[in-house]
């Protein structure tokens, strides 16, 4: 390996040497990217590599895509491969090809080349040889426009995943990149909005694969779209610590919300694997596909799926262009009814860890990096619908209305007012419609999201059953109908105390300091589903702008993300395991 920072500050031509193997036979790509430096991440590096290779001619394109040998070819047979190229190649199985599969492969890639005039490129990491068959059955029918395309996106992702054998960098600093990169893909061009299985999403989950693919995890998406990434330990059937988070967004969101809490584990489990390093135990990194609820209005899809508690009922629910949930897992190429496959087999699970942004100031006003959660806060949510009467907004007199926004404004107020004044007791209302509104039309309906949050299941019911005595009085004295629809009820859960500990052992080894702060979470956590099935803990990280979160202004600063991934590799290699 070498140094992003060596890289960085080689001489052109061993810069180039350095970068040989990163685009097969190529060096022209490392040397028009020279001038740049300093990369500040190996993504940097690399996403300045492919921009090189998609400015080329078309001719350099092509003289690229032919420097790559076909896969289980001839040139492989007499040894002439590249050393990386030999390594993907037998990682893939495709130097033990059967004589039926190499016959297949030797007549499909005859087909290929003599449509397109190049050889078969595929990033073969995550393949085996059925699938590299399968896979060049399907593309030996696109055109040879897409299929050159094509082709070049697959020698971007080997460039990637031969960059992340190669450089080494600060943790931190590769956390920061990956989220940031993360980020790119969004439902808007002016905001970032990453909702359950749209095209922005299911991009984000390709990439965390490669990720997990290129830290050496044997990788898996599950019938709700996890992704599932498996660092297998030493013995034959270890027992398993699960850890994790979501990489679904909100609305305008930030880029750490959830996706810290997965991309710091591939990172630190990448820089273990490289090390060397085994463990007695198997770690699974989960990057669950659903927890904020913005498509569905259904929180921890994901979560809930791996913890065997998914509710089929959810299949039929509807987003806002009338799309159930189940079309939309169809139309993933995703299959509902192996959603109960998807669940995790509990008996082997050591625990489930999250670390998660604090998504609050409380570490950043006491100078504390991190932090060790001791509960998270129930919460209820509900969708409201108020039906009053539509009617001309300039004849109807004031007294005789049955304004559906008016009840809805007067709710919002009591809402206020009901979770105001108990420390811990929070009430929100994110959403408010008029359907069909217009300023000249009294509103004849008014829809609106209610959550009420508490780190006390007492207090958080009493205060709900506090705001439903409010509605029915709104209701009653304007004359309109008020139904409540609850879509989440979860109850306040501990982290286990065991859990507690251990995180606060490896801050305390990791930040010198004997003090640690311990805080309640105020947010909702994956880790809530999976305290139901193991013992669930989770480390908080700080964030910066006042803790701001879920919104764009969401900050994390590179240094606290090194500590951060410094704390959970200690909690990796001190976790216990039963003899
Ligand atoms: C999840 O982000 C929540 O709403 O707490
Ligand atoms: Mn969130
Ligand atoms: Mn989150």
């Amino acid at each position: 390996m070498i140094s992003l920072q060596d890289l960085n500050s080689l001489p052109p031509p061993q810069f180039v040497a350095a970068l040989s193997g990163i685009f097969e036979r190529s060096p022209w790509v490392p040397e028009r990217v020279a001038h740049a430096r300093p990369f500040n991440s190996g993504l940097s590096l690399h996403a300045a590599m492919c921009a090189a290779v998609d400015r080329a001619s078309i001719d350099e394109q092509l003289a690229l895509i032919r420097a790559h040998p076909e896969l289980a070819g001839r040139a492989a047979i007499r040894g002439e491969l590249t050393p990386e190229s030999t390594r993907e190649q037998q990682g893939a199985g495709l130097a033990a090809c059967t004589p039926e599969e190499f016959a297949r492969l030797h007549q499909l890639n005859g087909l290929y080349t003599q449509k397109f005039g190049f050889p078969f490129v595929l990033a073969v990491k995550g393949h085996n040889r059925a699938s590299v068959i399968a896979a060049l059955d399907q593309r030996v029918e696109n055109t040879v426009e897409h299929e050159r395309a094509v082709a070049l996106r697959e020698i971007a992702r080997i460039a990637g995943f031969r960059l992340a054998d190669l450089v080494a960098e600060p943790l931190g600093s590769r956390i920061i990149a990956m989220a940031e990169q993360l980020a790119r893909f969004s439902e808007r061009q002016d905001a970032l909005v990453c909702s359950y299985l749209t095209p922005a999403h299911r991009a984000t989950a390709a990439l965390i694969r490669d990720w997990m693919l290129g830290a050496g995890l044997q990788v898996d998406i599950d019938a709700v779209g996890n992704v599932i990434g498996r660092w297998v330990g030493t013995a034959a059937s270890s027992p398993t610590l699960l850890t994790g988070s979501h990489y679904d967004t909100v609305v305008d969101a930030g880029k750490f919300d959830g996706r810290l809490g997965i991309l710091l584990p591939i990172a630190v489990v990448a820089q273990l694997r490289g090390a060397g390093v085994r463990l007695p135990y198997t770690v699974t990194i989960a990057a669950f596909s659903e927890e904020e609820g913005v498509r569905f209005k259904s929180t921890f899809l994901g979560s809930r799926a791996l913890a065997g508690r998914f509710d089929p009922a959810m299949l039929d629910s509807v987003d806002n262009d009338g799309i159930t949930l189940r079309e939309a897992i169809r139309a993933a190429g995703l299959d509902p009814a192996e959603i109960p496959a998807a669940a995790f087999a509990t008996g082997d699970l050591l625990g489930f860890v999250e670390v998660h942004i604090e998504q609050g100031p409380v570490l950043l006003n006491e100078s504390a990096p991190l932090g060790v959660v001791t509960s998270i806060a129930g919460s209820i949510r509900c969708l409201v619908s108020i039906t009053g009467l539509a009617g001309h907004a300039g004849t109807v007199p004031m007294h005789l209305r049955r304004d559906a926004a008016a009840a809805a404004a007067e709710l919002v107020l009591a809402i206020e007012k009901c979770c105001s004044g108990t420390p811990g007791l929070v009430g929100t209302v994110g959403q408010m419609q008029v359907p069909s509104g217009a300023m000249n039309v009294i509103p004849g309906r008014c829809e609106l999201s209610v959550d009420i949050r508490a780190d006390s299941d007492q207090v958080r019911d009493g205060a709900f059953a506090a705001v439903l005595g409010e509605s029915e009085r709104i209701a009653a004295r304007r004359n309109v109908d008020i139904q409540w629809r609850k879509v989440l009820d979860v109850g306040c859960v501990p982290c286990a105390p065991k859990m507690q500990q251990l995180w606060a052992d490896s801050i305390r080894r990791v930040t010198g300091s004997a003090e640690v702060r311990r805080l309640p979470s105020g947010a909702g956590h994956d880790a809530m589903v999976m305290a139901g099935v193991t013992e669930m803990g989770m480390l908080f990280v700080r964030c910066g702008n006042g803790g701001i979160s879920h919104h764009p202004s969401e900050t994390l600063s590179a240094d606290d993300a090194e500590l951060a991934a410094c704390a959970f590799k200690d909690f990796l290699l001190n976790f216990p395991v039963p003899s």
